[in-house]
């Protein structure tokens, strides 16, 4: 197994992982269209921060991915990413991510109306290096995720970022206890994900960082 930095000619491959590099994690699919949850997790990385992107490779074929942005300031933000997949893609008129929307959108004034606080993105300049990692169920287990993620923090260490924050969820089970084991703790307090469900409960986003 070796883990290496993305290359162009890696795209079409790194597509067709990303669609079952998240089988079997609350995540692994959002609402159910491939090319726009791409356009949100995967393509803004690769085109914007392609050397802040690390892939594991066992017998030639890829494993395993990590996408990052070193300062997430600098990078555009989930929120925006997300209003332009909506947009270019024309998601309202699809009728899976329609019923997320719909959902995310009346999740949203329950939390409000609890006074709840609702998923987003994490802005704190001392974590400002950011990752989402998604291993392939046949490369879990073997260390390609640590190597991953060692790969990612040394770079962004070299960069100068001063720590590293990422946003899983608590339903995440073994996520969480991976990123534990990595070094990254608890900021804050888990918060409501609009629209997602997970073996029918809603979810809850749990942000965690690390010192660089
Ligand atoms: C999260 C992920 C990157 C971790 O990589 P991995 O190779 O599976 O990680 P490891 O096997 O080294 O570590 C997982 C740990 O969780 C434990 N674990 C396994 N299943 C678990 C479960 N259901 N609940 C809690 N812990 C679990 C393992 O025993 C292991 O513990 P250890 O480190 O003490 O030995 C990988 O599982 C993955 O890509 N999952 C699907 C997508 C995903 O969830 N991405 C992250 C989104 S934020």
């Amino acid at each position: 197994m070796e883990i290496r930095r993305y290359a162009d000619s890696d795209r079409a491959e790194l597509h067709a992982l990303a669609q079952i590099a998240g089988q079997g994690s609350p995540t692994a699919s959002l609402w159910g269209h491939p090319e726009s949850e791409a356009a949100i997790y995967l393509d803004p990385y690769l085109d914007l921060e392609p050397e802040s992107v690390f892939v594991s490779v066992t017998d030639g074929k890829l494993t395993g991915y990590l996408v990052g942005a070193v300062d997430s300031a600098k990078f555009p933000s989930e929120e925006e990413r997300m209003t332009d997949a909506i947009r270019r893609f024309r998601l309202f008129r699809h009728r899976g991510p329609l019923r997320f929307f719909a959902r995310a959108m009346a999740d949203t004034l329950v939390t409000k109306l609890r006074r709840h606080d609702t998923a987003g993105d994490f802005t704190d300049p001392r974590y400002p290096a950011h990752l989402h990692m998604n291993v392939a169920p046949a490369a879990r287990g073997t260390g390609a995720a640590d190597a991953l993620i060692r790969h990612f923090l040394d770079h962004a260490r070299t960069a100068g970022a001063p720590g590293c924050h990422l946003q899983t969820l608590t339903e995440n089970t073994r996520a969480v206890h991976f990123f534990t084991r990595l070094g990254f703790t608890p900021e804050g307090h888990p918060v409501d994900v609009p629209g997602l469900r997970y073996e029918g409960h809603r979810v809850h986003q749990l942000t965690m960082v690390q010192a660089l």
